[in-house]
């Protein structure tokens, strides 16, 4: 079993790396011999996609796939083998920070299609638990719709 812990605050020792390292915890109590990777996507220079749909090229080498070979690379096709991903991320403006938006889009849109259910083309699902942290009140977080986004 593996699991990736995703840590999308520049700070590695913060807010947002310590709710993701007890949820690695957690998963450690119960599964004592899972294998854990943590990244720092600060640690590493990549960039958001590049909207070259070589992704989207049936008949192309890249189908379903990204491309694009920078630090990213191999961790965008990883995540889809995992048995459960973790994503912790401060937020930044009312939203997730800008690192981990563009890993997102980096990890999803080859997977997404076209199609007219949007069929995805990951090959089997992965459970993603979402980790945020924020600096305000509770009430502030809903007064500025937080949970929406
Ligand atoms: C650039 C920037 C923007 C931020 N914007 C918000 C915000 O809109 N709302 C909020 O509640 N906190 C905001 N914060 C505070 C962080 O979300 C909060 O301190 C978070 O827990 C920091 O996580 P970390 O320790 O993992 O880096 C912001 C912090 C920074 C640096």
């Amino acid at each position: 079993m593996k699991i990736i812990a995703i840590n999308a605050s520049p700070r590695k020792n913060g807010n947002s790396a310590k709710m993701l390292d007890s949820w690695i915890n957690g998963y450690k109590s119960v599964y004592p011999d899972v294998e854990v990777e943590r990244v720092d996507l600060y640690t590493l220079k990549y960039t958001g996609c590049r909207s070259c749909f070589s992704c989207k090229r049936k008949n192309g080498p890249f189908y379903g796939t990204c491309p694009v070979k920078d630090d990213i690379h191999d961790l965008v096709a990883e995540v889809y083998d995992a048995d459960a991903i973790a994503i912790a991320s401060p937020t930044y403006f009312g939203n997730i920070n800008g690192m981990l938006h563009s890993f997102l889009e980096r990890a999803m849109f080859s997977k997404n299609t076209y199609h007219m259910n949007h069929e995805s083309l990951a090959p089997k699902p992965v459970p993603v638990t979402m980790i945020y942290t924020c600096n305000c009140t509770p009430e502030l977080a809903e007064n500025f719709h937080y949970p929406n986004h």
